[in-house]
């Protein structure tokens, strides 16, 4: 199973303000979210996954990390828990899927990096200054395999760039 983390990092490295929430609208960005994801298994802090419901469609599966004993419902989807960011990969593992999609947020990207196989990242080119952060994409760790720039237009008032990173160790295997 390849585990896959997707993120939106602005350019300071936050994916979110200091009060939670994104604190941009790009609908590039959450069309790509959208396609990545489509039919996918995710995995999710139970913060994130709280201000996506009504977001899921019923392809979807969501393993939700949380130390609660039950979450609030959606209405296309019924999420799984899991006590920690290892048990929800443990679970996605045995049930034989071949991706696990992290989306966040920021405990859970810390918690699941070194965990992550590969990482699909919108830079998003605005400081914001303050916020939740993404944990710091090491050189010696990773490198981008794939850059793709997103110019301002109309609908998108950021410039963004796609990046796929692969890890360093596997880049000749
Ligand atoms: N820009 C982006 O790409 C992006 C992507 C995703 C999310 N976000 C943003 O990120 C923010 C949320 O991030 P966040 O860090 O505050 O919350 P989060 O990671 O979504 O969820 C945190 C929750 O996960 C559970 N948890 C975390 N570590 C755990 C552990 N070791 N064991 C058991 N449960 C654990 C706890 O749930 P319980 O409290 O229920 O125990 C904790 O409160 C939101 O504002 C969202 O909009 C941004």
């Amino acid at each position: 199973m390849k585990v896959i983390a997707i993120a939106a990092v602005s350019d300071d490295g936050f994916i979110a303000g200091p009060d939670g929430g994104i604190p941009w609208r790009l609908p590039r960005d959450t069309a790509h979210f959208r396609q990545f994801t489509e039919d996918q298994c995710l995995l999710l802090g139970r913060k994130t996954y709280s201000e996506m419901i009504g977001w899921f469609r019923p392809g979807h599966r969501a393993i939700v990390v949380t130390r609660a004993g039950s979450l609030p419902a959606d209405p296309s989807i019924t999420p799984e828990l899991a006590t920690s960011v290892q048990s929800a990969i443990e679970k996605a593992e045995r049930s034989g899927i071949e991706r696990l999609i992290v989306c966040g947020g920021a405990q859970i990207y810390r918690a699941s990096l070194e965990l992550v196989d590969e990482l699909v990242i919108t830079h998003v080119h605005t400081q914001i200054g303050a916020g939740l952060a993404f944990p710091s994409i090491s050189e010696s760790d990773w490198y981008p395999a794939e850059t793709e720039p997103w110019p301002m237009d109309a609908d998108n008032s950021i410039a963004m760039t796609l990046t796929h990173y692969r890890r360093v160790n596997r880049k000749f295997a």
